[in-house]
């Protein structure tokens, strides 16, 4: 580390897979909050006191309340492509670097949100419940469990970044018609055939729309009822992105309601969603616990992103994964060591 002679302090906010958290071992004086639920605020805000990085994940609220108990914080290292959880202006102010681990888990999160498309669609999951609750009692009925193809019909994807972008290479796979909206696209899209178009057209043609934008004030609902009443009564929705993007009890409505097919969904706007949320009672909505990055290679890719974010930034380089680039301009690289 830089003319260093003590190590920095760090505190790590989980127990990160294996392969970072030895790296952070080697090179800090770490302490690691050792539960499996994340620690409460007031946790964060008293070992912020004392250290020069935080390692986090996105359920850690990190906000002025912490920065401003952490005199000494140089450095957040979240171990998540999204960073809503923090509040970027207030640490780009105070000249604290915030880094993210992107592009290791696309494939991973693109693959998990085609498996909640075809689980719903395909209607796996009630199938396997219909067979372990001892209901399957004709073996073969040309009625039984039949879902939607996906093959050949139309997908809209709603943020056309690096997931986006991964999904639209799966769906030509399925000999998909691809539609996509975004501010910002990614510009390889279009070379797969995909066509740009407004939010409430991808919504009214589309049989599968799938979500991947970042969570911000813009994105806030933008899954809203009225955009909801645009689909197709055939159509499917999924959401692995950020649950506030979409507005669940408009979703809730328009699956009881049948004003759409189904939906997949691994983000809620409260997580843990509580289990009296009434989107959990209903069949035609496939449900999971906000793991779309969860493959053992890609945490493992994750955890050892956020530790080569923290060496090299202590090592006075500028870490590969900076969000919020501005602040070299409040305190460079050069004043900080
Ligand atoms: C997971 O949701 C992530 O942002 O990495």
């Amino acid at each position: 580390m830089v003319n260093c002679m003590v190590k920095p302090k760090i505190y790590v906010t989980r127990d990160l897979p294996e392969r970072g958290l030895k790296v952070i071992k080697q090179y800090f004086d770490a302490e690691v909050w050792p539960e499996y639920a994340p620690p409460p605020k007031q946790v964060i805000i008293e070992k912020a006191k004392n250290v020069d990085a935080l390692a986090t994940l996105l359920s850690d609220k990190i906000d002025a309340e912490v920065f401003n108990a952490a005199p000494k914080l140089r450095i957040v290292s979240q171990l998540a492509v999204g960073f809503d959880n923090i509040d970027i202006p207030e640490a780009t102010k105070r000249g604290i670097y915030v880094t993210n681990t992107p592009e290791v888990l696309t494939d991973t999160t693109a693959d998990f949100a085609w498996a909640l498309l075809m689980a719903v669609a395909r209607r796996v999951v009630e199938a396997d419940k219909y067979v372990r609750n001892g209901q399957w009692k004709v073996g073969w009925h040309p009625n039984m469990m039949t879902g939607r193809d996906v093959f050949g019909t139309t997908i809209g994807i709603v943020g056309a970044g690096r997931i986006g972008y991964a999904m639209a290479k799966r769906a030509v796979g399925f000999d998909m018609k691809i539609l996509f909206y975004d501010v910002i696209p990614r510009p390889e899209i279009e070379k797969l055939g995909a066509k740009k178009v407004d939010l409430d057209t991808l919504l009214k043609e589309s049989d599968f729309v799938t979500v991947h934008v970042p969570l911000m004030k813009e994105t806030h609902h933008l899954i809203n009822e009225q955009r909801l009443r645009l689909m197709k009564k055939t159509a499917y929705i999924v959401n692995n992105s950020r649950g506030p993007v979409m507005d669940e009890k408009a979703l809730y409505k328009a699956l009881k309601e049948g004003w759409i097919a189904g939906a997949g969904l691994d983000v809620f706007e409260q997580e843990p969603t509580p289990i009296d949320n009434p989107l959990v009672k209903l069949d035609n909505i496939v449900i999971a616990p906000h793991i779309s990055s969860a493959s053992l290679e890609t945490r493992a890719k994750m955890s050892e992103m956020v530790s080569g974010n923290l060496v090299n930034f202590f090592q006075g380089k500028q870490p590969p994964n900076l969000v919020n680039p501005d602040v070299m301009k409040i305190r460079p690289l050069s004043k900080l060591f």
